[in-house]
């Protein structure tokens, strides 16, 4: 397969950066987009030029760094995958293909398509901990968790921070990531005790990092690769109201 693609180029946040077209032949179908990418990459590093920067780590959907906007799209056109999942069968043979970093004011650019997503590192310090000492782990009975609730926090335990929802959003809000780190201890009774604390604190880091307001349009939750549900934003509001009241009278 043969692609023309126009790659996100930049040296760092301090210079402006523009697209780089890379006209590439002889891509098997059954390569990753990343695979594509390290293909450039070798060809480019043979000619003496730059490589291009892009995250990566597990390649399995797990750890959430190989945040690419692919054809306007976090993580590309298919559903509830992340980048390094898309496989190069899903483009038509012949197809332009832009690929650019996360934008976001929050995710300033570290070069080419890498980005520092520290602050979601910062909104996690903010709460998202159970600050007992739990010692050694004890007998999974112990502490009876109905299932509903293990399932919800569960589900927003998938989260891996790959800032896919803050990249979709037009208000670059982090609402569903920082929604899903809340639930994530808040539906356990492990978290009933820090609560309050988490959800006051975990907002309020969230707005420092200046990231903008959910308007609910939703398309978080479609670019989710996790597909965590819009709702979690709704309870993460209801849970934020009952506990500035319960801080303030
Ligand atoms: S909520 Fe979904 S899109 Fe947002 S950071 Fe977590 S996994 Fe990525
Ligand atoms: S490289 Fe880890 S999720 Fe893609």
């Amino acid at each position: 397969m043969n692609f023309n693609l126009k790659i996100w180029r930049q040296k760092s946040n301090k210079v402006p950066g523009s697209f780089q077209s890379l006209f590439v032949k002889d891509i098997s179908e059954d390569m990753s987009f990343l695979e594509m990418l390290d293909k450039i990459n070798e060809d480019l590093i043979l000619k003496k030029e730059e490589p291009i920067a892009f995250d990566h780590d597990c390649r399995e959907g797990i750890c959430g760094t190989c945040s690419l906007m692919i054809n306007g799209s976090a993580h590309g056109p298919q559903k509830a995958i992340t980048s390094c999942q898309l496989y190069m069968r899903e483009f038509q043979n012949g197809s332009e293909i832009y690929v650019e970093p996360f934008r976001a004011k929050a995710f300033p650019i570290i070069r080419d398509l890498i980005i520092d997503r520290s602050a979601f590192d910062r909104i996690q310090q903010a709460g998202g901990f159970i600050s007992v000492n739990t010692g050694s782990a004890p007998p999974a009975n112990t502490i009876p968790v109905p299932k509903e609730k293990a399932n919800q926090a569960f589900s927003s335990a998938l989260c891996i921070g790959c800032g896919a929802c803050v990249a979709s959003c037009k208000n670059s809000s982090a609402s569903l990531f920082t929604a899903a780190r809340i639930f994530h201890f808040s539906k356990l009774p492990q978290g009933q005790a820090e609560k309050t604390n988490r959800v006051l604190n975990m907002v309020k880091q969230m707005e420092k990092e200046g990231f903008g307001a959910c308007s609910h349009t939703g398309a978080c939750s479609v670019s989710c690769p996790k597909e965590i549900s819009l709702e979690t934003i709704s309870e993460m509001h209801r849970e934020w109201r009952k506990a500035f009241l319960n801080k303030t009278t």
